[in-house]
């Protein structure tokens, strides 16, 4: 029988994984991992709570023990890794954290891992869920593949290439059985309100401020969430060990166009007047060391593994505006606390 460990499974994309692999593999267990940071909630996974091959430990990834415990306690066959620090202003703020669990916690996790399983690879496999950012930023030509060489340029995004090459170096060293995707920014349901999808959808609904970081020019290459967890599913069972897949959606938005869009939908949804939020738009400090651009180029995830992105992205944005619309009480539970004071302390507007 399988047992498959997902952690971070309470944050924005580790909930649709979990969600998805809870229902598709009703033989297998799925437990999941997670500390439940200021990121994670456990009321994005409501609906599989009660399910019988749903278990959820909370644990830190940097805890070798409580690691090593919750792979013995459920014989675990698979991992695949998503639990990290994942906001970039925060790792401009505060990078230590970032190190701590994005570093530290995947090379815990990677050597309970060889400990635990212990040569006996057959079967086995650690995945390792990571993002375009590693490859630093473009300019306004060319795509990421899979051979782009690393340029991380945050804190964040250096380390998750850290914990990268961890990875690659575990497989090289003590043939770990790895695999490793890469992928553009996420967005739909569950996500945490401080990433600029959510973050404005909700502040158009309450007439705030929208704070356009410099002049609104950065790209950014947008995929559905689900479409990602799919790619990660098609991954974790076919993909070859050892090897790198780049996900994305060949759907690049410069931000402010997209911030336009986003404007246009939710006034609609909300009856009001089209472009009445437009004056919400406010230009603020551009970002420290703000990459410009972000585009992966997925071509060997579709020619070898057959996966594509299933939604255009005015259907998903459309989704993604009517569920916080729809789901207020999700985003007042999230907002409140700490996040209040995160909020004030970044936006002095
Ligand atoms: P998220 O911040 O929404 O969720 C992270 C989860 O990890 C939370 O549930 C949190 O509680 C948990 N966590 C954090 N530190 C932990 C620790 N020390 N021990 C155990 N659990 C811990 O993140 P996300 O946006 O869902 O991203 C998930 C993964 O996907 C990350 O590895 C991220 O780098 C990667 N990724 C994200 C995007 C994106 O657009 N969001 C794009 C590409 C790749
Ligand atoms: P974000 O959602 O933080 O993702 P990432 O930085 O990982 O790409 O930001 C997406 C883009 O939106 C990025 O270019 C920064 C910009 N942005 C703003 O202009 N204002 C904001 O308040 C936020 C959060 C982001």
């Amino acid at each position: 029988m399988k047992s498959i460990l997902i952690t971070g499974g309470a944050g924005f994309i580790g909930s649709h994984v979990v969600r998805l692999f809870v229902n598709r593999y009703p033989d297998a267990t799925i437990v999941n991992i997670d500390s439940l940071t200021y990121a994670g909630n456990l009321e994005n996974l409501r609906d599989v709570a009660a399910r019988p091959n749903y278990r959820f430990v909370k644990a830190d990834i940097c805890d070798y023990a409580q690691v090593q415990r919750a792979l013995a306690d459920f014989a675990v066959t698979g991992i695949v890794h998503l639990a990290a620090e994942s906001h970039v202003d925060r790792s401009i703020t505060d990078p230590f954290v970032f190190a701590r669990t994005n570093v530290i916690g995947t090379l815990t996790l990677l050597q309970a891992a060889k400990e635990y399983w212990n040569g006996h690879y057959d079967g086995r496999l650690f995945y390792h869920v990571s993002t375009d950012e590693v490859y630093g930023s473009l300019d306004h030509g060319g795509f990421f593949t899979e051979t782009t060489p690393y340029d991380p340029k945050s804190p964040y995004s250096a380390s998750k290439a850290a914990s990268d090459h961890f990875v690659r170096a575990f497989h090289n060293t003590y043939k770990l059985p790895v695999v490793v995707s890469n992928c553009s920014n996420n967005y739909g349901p569950y996500q945490f309100p401080e990433k600029l999808i959510p973050l404005f959808i909700n502040n158009i609904r309450h007439n705030k401020p929208l704070p356009v970081y410099g002049r609104g020019e950065n790209v950014r290459d947008w995929l559905f969430v689900e479409d990602h967890a799919r790619a990660i599913d098609v991954i974790f069972h076919r993909g070859r060990i050892g090897d790198t897949y780049n996900i994305g959606g060949f759907n690049e938005w410069k931000n402010i166009d997209l911030i336009r869009v986003m404007i246009r939908v939710v006034d609609r949804l909300l009856g009001r007047p089209e472009g009445a939020s437009e004056k919400l738009i406010t230009y603020v400090t551009d970002r420290a060391g703000h990459d410009l651009r972000y585009a992966i180029d997925s071509t060997k995830l579709k020619t070898e593994l057959g996966w594509e992105p299933s939604l255009q992205f005015e259907e998903g944005l459309e989704k993604t505006v009517k569920w916080y619309l729809d789901n207020q009480a999700w985003l007042d539970g999230v907002t409140s606390g700490d996040y209040q004071k995160y909020y004030e302390q970044m936006y002095k507007i």
